[in-house]
């Protein structure tokens, strides 16, 4: 039986602030945790018997999100790891759980615009030791990059190299057979203290062992920074919205995709899709333009927005326009003209503020 590993634990340093109360794989693309996309792409496959990596920090917050897996009307199994010592020890502290099956590894923070059949039936057919997928890139040295031959048997992997031998690179999602974890038991840890899942499948090229790989013909996003983020929502508002307005619409203007559940309200302002809005939201006065994605619980008065991500419970007050902006949880964005022109401003650690 086939089963898969899923990473969510790790630090999320790139995406802080945001990431300091919460779990990277947490946040959510249209209105939906990264992590929902991960499992809905792994039971397509028809797995059943999921194992999640959680760290102690962001632990409970995915264990709540996810449950136990009735939802998806799988099995999910918590597995902790102290430290992010990287994605081959990620993979040790599994074994309990792994045994002697074939898995599915799936990084939690990576999104991809397809489903995984093709690769999946790939490795059923040829039972390969590992089996690896590839994306051609512009900028292959931010990557871990692969050498392969005619077939795709892959010759050769690098992390982010100076000079890539190829513009290929490794897309957070892999399969491996029992065999890895005796390549694991082999590898030091590298430069920057971890584990690298690389280095445990070069050392299964050096064995011989048969490396796949399968190449991605849709789009990839690692959604580990703003400005992926933001692009992320961007592909998923564009490609996978459909119009569903049920919620209250006064004196208002709701133009193209636009998704506004029942218990929310527009009031005397203009929408135009692609947009996502929460429950229990409130648009009073205001311009929301496309691949805008509001948060459940959130206010907006009398401002313009436009390519935003705002998670729940944020308020926008008095806000001419706001563009390219991701907003954390609670926060709230206000103008006041009643104050002397100096900026009040009560704002997190690691927050970034850009004032014209
Ligand atoms: P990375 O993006 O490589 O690492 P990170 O989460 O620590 O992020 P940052 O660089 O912003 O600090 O991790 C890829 C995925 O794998 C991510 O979902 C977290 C997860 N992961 C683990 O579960 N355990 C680990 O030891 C590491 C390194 C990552």
């Amino acid at each position: 039986m086939i089963k898969a590993l899923v990473l969510s634990g790790g630090k999320g340093t790139r995406l802080r602030p945001i990431t300091h109360t919460g779990a990277k794989q947490l946040v959510p693309i249209a209105n939906k945790p990264i992590l929902f996309y991960v499992l809905e792409n792994i039971i397509n496959l028809g797995i059943k018997d999921i194992g999640v990596i959680i760290a102690p920090e962001t632990g409970e917050a995915v264990k709540q999100a996810l449950g136990n897996g009735e939802r998806w009307k799988a099995n999910i199994t918590y597995i902790l790891q102290p430290e992010p010592a990287g994605l081959a020890h990620a993979v040790k502290m599994a074994q309990d759980f792994l045994q002697d099956s074939p898995f599915l590894m799936y990084l939690g923070d990576n999104l991809i615009g397809t489903n995984l059949r093709h690769f999946y039936e790939q490795f059923l057919t040829y039972k390969p030791d590992a089996q690896i997928l590839l994306k051609p890139v512009r900028n292959p040295q931010h990557f871990g990059v692969a050498e392969i031959d005619e077939q795709g048997q892959v010759k050769r992997l690098i992390e982010k190299p100076k000079e890539p031998p190829s513009n290929l690179a490794l897309v957070g999602v892999y399969m491996f057979s029992p065999k890895i974890h005796e390549a694991i038991a082999e590898i030091k840890p590298s430069w920057r203290g971890e584990l690298e899942i690389t280095d445990a499948i070069q050392r299964l090229l050096d064995w011989k062992c048969a490396v796949l790989s399968d190449i991605l013909d849709e789009w990839w996003l690692d959604t580990g920074k703003k400005d992926d983020l933001l692009e992320a929502n961007t592909i998923v508002l564009d490609e996978w919205i459909k119009r569903n307005v049920q919620g209250e619409v006064i004196n208002s203007n709701i133009s193209g995709r636009v998704v506004l559940p029942a218990h929310s309200k527009v009031i005397n302002s203009q929408i135009r899709g692609p947009v996502v809005i929460g429950e229990g939201v409130v648009i009073e006065n205001s311009f929301i333009g496309p691949f805008t994605s509001i948060g459940h619980n959130s206010r907006i008065l009398n401002s313009s927005l436009e390519h935003c991500v705002l998670l729940d419970g944020v308020e926008i007050i008095n806000i001419e326009r706001l563009e390219d902006g991701l907003i954390g949880r609670n926060t709230k964005v206000i103008k006041n003209s009643s104050l002397p022109k100096a900026l009040k401003l009560m704002v997190g650690d690691d927050s970034i503020i850009e004032i014209p």
